[in-house]
């Protein structure tokens, strides 16, 4: 896991745009899984305006949300799917077609998490999942106790999470108890994960995640078991970690890691990468 701390939300911001931008660019890094939430409202604000200064496009890239809420139709104003329209959809070069979410208003639940899977399959697979962190340690809507090997599926939610989830909605009444959500083990299957996290609130889950056991109590912490995993915290989202001054030295070296490698390669002609991220 390469841990990124920076002082701040607009720096967090900086860094997952800048590896987005990288990523975009690769003309095999086509298919993004996204998430919604606070987190990663201002990284969608920063490829809008990325799209609008002409350095990304959007045009043969495929999208598959994390989840939705069950009950809700797309144009439902809490709908994730409305979220992401308001938030990047509406305002980028991606095609309609390309967009992919799970139904809030199946007629049959388990025919249309087989249909997202096969789908994601169809598309070759995640090749960047974008994930937040719940203060409970969620990825997705996989709630504590979830298998670690779990596929797509409608899931229960805490009420923490209905809490935390308020905002889009008048009341707390009015949030969904459920929601259909990729796996556990969908998720891992990406190709890369970056995962965000800002703000005090979810230093605890942060801690859990990195440096605690890897367990159903918190479902993030199966990321440990991923071979590329970039997390990237504000101060706050960090306060919790044990080996923050590890994490801190390894940010500061990895640039001169990868001159070093540079130089090798330059002399020997071999391809090295640095491999101590994860
Ligand atoms: C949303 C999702 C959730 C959120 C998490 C954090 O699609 O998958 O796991 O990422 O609940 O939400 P925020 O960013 O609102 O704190």
């Amino acid at each position: 896991m390469n841990v990124v701390i920076r002082p701040d939300d607009a720096s967090v911001t900086e860094a997952a745009y800048a590896l987005v931008r990288d990523r975009l660019a690769n003309r095999h890094c086509r298919v993004f899984g996204l998430p919604t939430g606070q987190t990663p409202r201002k990284l969608y604000s920063a490829m809008v305006a990325g799209y609008r200064r002409g350095e990304l496009d959007f045009d043969t890239v495929q999208t598959f949300n994390l989840d939705e809420y069950l009950g809700l139709d797309a144009g439902h104003p809490g709908s994730f799917r409305h979220f992401m329209e308001v938030n990047l959809f509406a305002h980028v070069n991606i095609r309609s077609e390309n967009i992919h979410f799970l139904d809030g208003l199946p007629e049959d639940i388990q025919a249309e998490c087989h249909r997202y899977e096969w789908l994601i399959r169809e598309c070759g697979g995640i090749d960047l999942q974008i994930l937040g962190i719940g203060a409970d340690g969620h990825i997705g809507f996989n709630e504590p106790t979830s298998s670690l090997a779990s596929r797509t599926r409608d899931k229960t939610l805490t009420p923490r999470t209905i809490l935390d989830n308020r905002g889009a909605f008048a009341n707390e009444e009015e949030v969904p108890r459920w929601a259909l959500t990729m796996g556990v083990g969908t998720i891992l299957e990406a190709r890369e994960i970056l995962l965000l996290a800002t703000g005090g609130s979810k230093a605890e889950a942060v801690a859990a995640m990195v440096e605690g056991p890897v367990t159903a109590m918190c479902t993030a912490s199966v990321l440990q078991m991923h071979p590329r995993v970039t997390v990237i915290l504000d101060e706050a989202a960090a306060a919790r970690l044990q080996c923050d001054e590890y994490y801190r030295w390894m940010n500061e070296n990895d640039p001169h890691l990868a001159a070093y490698l540079d130089a090798r390669r330059q002399r020997y002609g071999r391809h090295t990468q640095p491999g101590n991220a994860s």
